[in-house]
């Protein structure tokens, strides 16, 4: 068994998709870390009976914060960090403490189109291909080794609505197993 902590900030879909994948295994979600706990993404924690761990930001310093998200961690005994809209960057402290262990997933065919609004970014580029990329978390904002990319054409979303649409699908699709199988892996290490 393995656990997982997701980091999120928002509409929390992709939250969602996590737990509901892992609930029926024998890994956990063990806690949902947030900057903005007034966010529908903890709604969606509470109604699955996740705890939420609220990452207070504001005026503070960013390593400070982090100390006590790694505090809270180590004590649930987190194992895996993905990071599912989360609006924060990581610091490299952060990143050292858990190596290979942070995970994120990015609404466009990196490396094009990293940072926010990517899927705007994606539809009004004259890309033929649109996706999304599951990739692990390095000090960089959105590089990282890529595990998984899956794309469709450029011509089967006629407007943004239906490629926003089209690359949630792909994310909910992809990202639970994704994060599933790198929680089995770890799963495996601890018994080896
Ligand atoms: C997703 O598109 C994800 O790829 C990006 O942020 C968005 C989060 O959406 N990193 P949701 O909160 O999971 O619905």
């Amino acid at each position: 068994m393995a656990k997982l902590a997701v980091f999120a900030s928002g509409t929390g879909s992709n939250f969602a998709a996590l737990a509901d994948h892992i609930a029926g295994g024998p890994h956990t979600v063990t806690v949902l870390v947030t900057d903005r706990p007034e966010a529908p993404v903890t709604e969606r924690a509470r109604e699955r009976g996740i705890p939420t761990f609220h990452a207070r930001y504001r005026g503070r310093d960013r390593s400070e914060v982090e100390r006590e998200i790694v505090a809270e961690l180590e004590r649930r005994g987190c194992d895996l960090i993905a990071l599912a809209g989360f609006m924060r960057i990581l610091t490299p402290a952060l990143v050292d403490r858990f190596p290979q262990r942070i995970v994120n997933i990015h609404p466009s065919l990196l490396p094009n189109h990293p940072g926010k609004q990517a899927i705007e970014k994606s539809f009004d580029s004259g890309d033929t291909e649109l996706g999304i990329t599951i990739h692990i978390v390095d000090y960089g904002v959105d590089t990282g080794p890529i595990i998984v990319q899956q794309s469709f054409d450029r011509r089967e979303a006629p407007d943004l609505e239906a490629a926003r649409e089209r690359i949630h699908a792909l994310e909910h699709q992809w990202y639970p197993k994704v994060v599933h199988e790198v929680l089995d892996r770890l799963a495996q290490g601890e018994t080896e």
